[in-house]
């Protein structure tokens, strides 16, 4: 968790570092710092709680003219309690040497002990000072910040990307990764270290993706990356074709809102990519499907939260279309548990920031297993695509609202052509049902834009349910990964305890939790198989007080006297259903959020991408 970032340059270094940061507050928002370097010191800067606090103090300083390079960190506290003391950048007892981290140092306890033997004084509680003062400790030895740094990470384990500067070498960064991620960004006027893409958006013009177990050597002019052993590598940059717009809330009120409403141009988009002709096989760049399912007997979906629900969902599509049996298991549970993978199996990792340790441990035991791994994620140059045979984008755009709504129906829209594509090579289901579920995919996007466009009863409908402490989410097949996922968005960013449940279970317990302050949202898609069991729980549900909002489509003929509010939708078919079914529960949790004057796309104790298992 935790974002980094560093600057050299002729640019004005505390707000590049400042803006950076403020692109990478969804890694975290505990406290925030920066280490500046003018020409004859560092100076450190901190506070806690959400960056503007630490904005308002470099706003309140005199900053000198001479500052030419600066580190900065925003923190999601893992060890130690989110305060100034704990808050990065560390510096050493000389208070020459500073270093932001991002990540975790696993020995930090027998290094620290080791260290303060030796004499050196911490002054936190995190696993972070020990690096700088292990650090500080090789440069007194061998006067040089590269040397030094070289040999202390080869006495760190676990994950680092580090950003380090010391007072006695003026005219460099080193930057460090291994096993959490880091990038070089270059730019007119220096060069940028930083933990991901936002940071350096509309500063710097190319990329260059470090890997772990390098170091680079930063300078206003020159880059030198090596690996750990001191061997210069050759890295090609990238162009960095993202524009500042991509990052902006484009005039909504919340980034959440703003990505809400970009559902069906993604849609669209992942339609006109992957299946631009009805007639011709639907195709996912460079990944052939074809080949990768060869020989393979059993699929495991391996994902963690809101990517877990898009897997439930795909289960339900695979079965049903194509036949293959389908596991899906939590990221955090399959590393620990005994998994029957083996070089029959298809193991999809789905991460949105491919960035998920969880995830990304999983996947690699399924690799080490046999397995033949594809990673269905939004960042094609993250973390969790080095384990993969095969990769297919989300093509959603940078999602920066900590809870994830494009990056879902994204998910979702890709594992349902996934799931036809697979039907269609195994044959599995007739041309014209084929056809059938082709078309309504290509009217998703407009179906979505009226569903969207609703959002004045989404919000009235919420203004019900402000004083509401519980709520129940309830649903069957295919849609109950629906409801797992609107409670799960009710619940992180309203703080409302919110439980999905397959409504044919609610009479084996949770039924006892039901009375008038218990509303119940019910998802009812017409013309299947649980449709009307699903509506003899809303009686159930109405017998007991509960306040009942039915999601249904427009033809649905309900019983209007046991339900408080109905949501309706066009019509679609039950196994495409899940993303249009989606938006209301995205609206609803939105609005209930915002009107309870929550922080909507910064919700408390969470972060975007959880780096750590
Ligand atoms: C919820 C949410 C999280 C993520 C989960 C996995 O809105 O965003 O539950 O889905 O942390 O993240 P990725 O998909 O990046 O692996």
């Amino acid at each position: 968790m935790c974002g980094i970032v560093g600057y050299i340059g002729t640019g004005a270094v505390a707000d590049i570092l400042l803006n950076g940061l403020k692109n990478l507050e969804y890694r975290g928002y505990d406290s925030a710092g920066l280490a500046l370097n003018d020409n004859d010191k560092i100076s450190v800067y901190k506070a806690e709680g959400k960056l503007f606090n630490l904005t308002n103090i470099i706003n309140n300083k005199e900053i000198s003219k001479e500052t030419y390079k600066g580190i900065g960190h925003i923190r999601w506290a893992t060890h130690g309690k989110p305060t100034i003391n704990n808050a990065h950048p560390h510096i050493s007892n000389d208070e020459k040497l500073v270093l932001v981290h991002n990540g975790i140092i696993e020995n930090y306890q027998e290094l620290k002990e080791k260290l303060e033997k030796e004499g050196f004084i911490f002054h936190s509680s995190t696993d972070t000072e020990t690096a700088v003062h292990l650090i500080d400790k090789e440069y007194k030895i061998c006067n040089n910040l590269e040397q030094a740094v070289l040999k202390a990470v080869k006495q760190l384990k676990g994950a680092f990307a580090f950003c380090i500067m010391h007072q006695d070498e003026p005219n460099k960064i080193i930057a460090v990764r291994n096993h959490a991620p880091l990038i070089l960004g270059l730019g007119d006027n220096g060069n940028f270290i930083a933990s991901d893409i936002p940071a350096i958006i509309g500063v710097a013009k190319d990329v260059i993706y470090l890997d772990d177990k390098e170091i680079a050597v930063v300078e206003d002019k020159n880059l030198t990356i090596k690996d750990f052993d001191g061997i210069i590598k050759i890295k090609q940059k990238e162009p960095l074709n993202i524009e500042e717009e991509s990052i902006s809330k484009r005039g909504y009120e919340h980034f959440m809102l703003k990505e809400i409403s970009e559902q069906p141009d993604i849609i669209r988009k992942l339609l006109s990519i992957n299946m631009p002709d009805f007639n011709q096989p639907i195709t996912f760049g460079s990944c052939d499907i074809y080949n990768l399912i060869k020989g393979i007997e059993k699929i495991e979906i391996i994902a963690c939260g809101t990517s877990l629900h898009a897997s439930k969902v795909a289960k339900s599509m695979i079965e049903r279309l194509a036949r293959i049996p389908v596991e899906v298991t939590p990221a955090s549970e399959y590393i620990y548990k005994t998994n029957l993978t083996n070089e029959k199996t298809l193991s999809i990792g789905i991460s949105q920031s491919g960035e998920t340790a969880d995830t990304i441990t999983a996947v690699r035991q399924a690799k080490e297993a046999g397995a033949k791994i594809l990673t269905i994620t939004n960042r094609p140059n993250s973390n969790i695509v080095r384990y993969s045979d095969a990769i297919i984008p989300l093509h959603a755009g940078i999602e920066v609202s900590v809870a994830a709504t494009k990056s879902y129906t994204a998910q979702v829209m890709v594992l349902s052509l996934f799931a036809i594509s697979l039907a269609e090579i195994k044959d599995k289901i007739t041309k014209d049902y084929a056809l059938k579920l082709k078309e309504e995919l290509k009217s998703l996007p407009t179906k979505m834009e009226e569903v969207l466009n609703n959002n004045t009863e989404y919000k009235n409908i919420a203004s019900s349910y402000l004083d509401t402490k519980n709520f129940i989410y309830m649903a069957r097949g295919i849609n109950l990964a629906t409801a797992y996922e609107g409670a799960l968005k009710l619940k992180e960013i309203s703080y409302i305890n919110a439980s999905g449940y397959a409504a044919g279970e609610l009479k084996h317990g949770p039924i006892a939790l039901l009375d008038e302050n218990m509303p119940v949202l019910a998802i009812l898609v017409p013309n299947t198989s649980t449709y009307s069991k699903v509506l003899s729980n809303c009686e159930e549900a109405h017998a007991r007080h509960a306040p009942i909002i039915a999601v249904t489509s427009k033809d649905a003929e309900l019983p209007t006297n046991i339900f408080k509010h109905i949501i309706r939708l066009p019509e679609i078919s039950e196994v495409l259903s899940p993303i249009l079914y989606a938006l209301p529960m995205q609206m609803l949790a939105y609005y209930i959020a915002s009107l309870l004057g929550r922080e909507v796309d910064q919700p408390r104790n969470l972060a975007k991408s959880v780096t750590v298992e």
